[in-house]
């Protein structure tokens, strides 16, 4: 069932937005060459408990995992696309880092998620991947209007992946947000347009591309059952924000996060 938002609803979900907002742009102030992901997920613990929030992530067990979710933010380096589990293996020049964070403020839930580069970039086409990623979540939330369906939404997201000639995860994508982190509906990162749901004002989704350098839609999960990598090793971007379809347009609710 899909739960509209009443408008101050939608404002609390706002106000963890904040928090993330906040946090993922500490994290990307302390990402350096020699840190390691444990630090920035021992930072954004820091932050999140400074800001009155709790971790969404942590010990969270969605059916899809072996174990319960062992740290506060994802981290994925390189070819690991999404759901990165931060380890103790120190950054270095040009890695591209993607970095995910949900948090609880008050009972009301936010998702967001950025790629940057570390240090010294090691090839200019890492940036135009996250630059494109950036592009299609842009395209994805501006089709999120009333009136419009959620096909609509798919369908600018991957025809932005398609005519810069990146792969995309196809069966993970972006989901409805509000007490939980994930409500219905889903929100497929590809589509038809003017087909399936009906978007209305009060609808509080996280919408997620997920593009690789590489080929379509080719990955598999590490021994830990969480980090998703490229099978053919390319390098992948991950860029999330929550919003809420209003009657004055889309309006993002973790728009402090780095870009
Ligand atoms: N932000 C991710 C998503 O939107 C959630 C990560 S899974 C977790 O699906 F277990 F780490 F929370
Ligand atoms: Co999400």
């Amino acid at each position: 069932m899909i739960e509209l938002k009443t408008p101050g609803e939608v404002d609390a979900i706002a106000a963890a937005g904040d928090v993330v907002g906040a946090v993922l742009t500490a994290v990307a102030e302390l990402a350096a060459p020699g840190v390691t992901p444990d630090e920035l997920d021992m930072h954004a613990a820091e932050q999140i408990a400074a800001h009155g929030a709790k971790a969404t992530f942590l010990h969270y067990h969605p059916q899809f995992a072996p174990t319960p979710y062992p740290a506060v933010t994802c981290i994925s380096v390189n070819d690991a696309v999404v759901h990165g589990i931060p380890t103790g293996v120190p950054l270095a020049d040009g890695d591209l880092l993607s970095v995910d964070l949900a948090v609880h403020l008050d009972g009301w839930c936010a998702d967001a998620a950025f790629s940057m580069i570390v240090g010294a970039p090691r090839s200019p086409r890492d940036q135009v991947l996250i630059d494109t990623t950036e592009a299609a979540l842009a395209a994805g939330i501006a089709a999120a209007v009333p009136g419009a369906r959620m096909g609509d939404v798919g369908h600018a997201i991957e025809t932005v992946a398609r005519r810069a000639r990146f792969g995309m995860l196809r069966d993970h994508g972006g989901h409805g947000v509000g007490r939980a982190m994930h409500e219905a509906p889903q929100v497929p990162n590809e589509g038809k347009r003017r087909k399936g749901l009906l978007l209305q004002p009060g609808l509080v989704i996280a919408i997620e591309p997920m593009l690789q350098a590489g080929g379509r839609d080719t990955y598999r999960h590490d021994a830990d059952g969480w980090t998703l990598r490229t099978k053919d090793g390319s390098r992948a971007a991950h860029a999330e924000h929550t919003i809420a379809v209003t009657e004055d347009g889309p309006r993002i609710l973790t728009a402090g996060r780095p870009r």
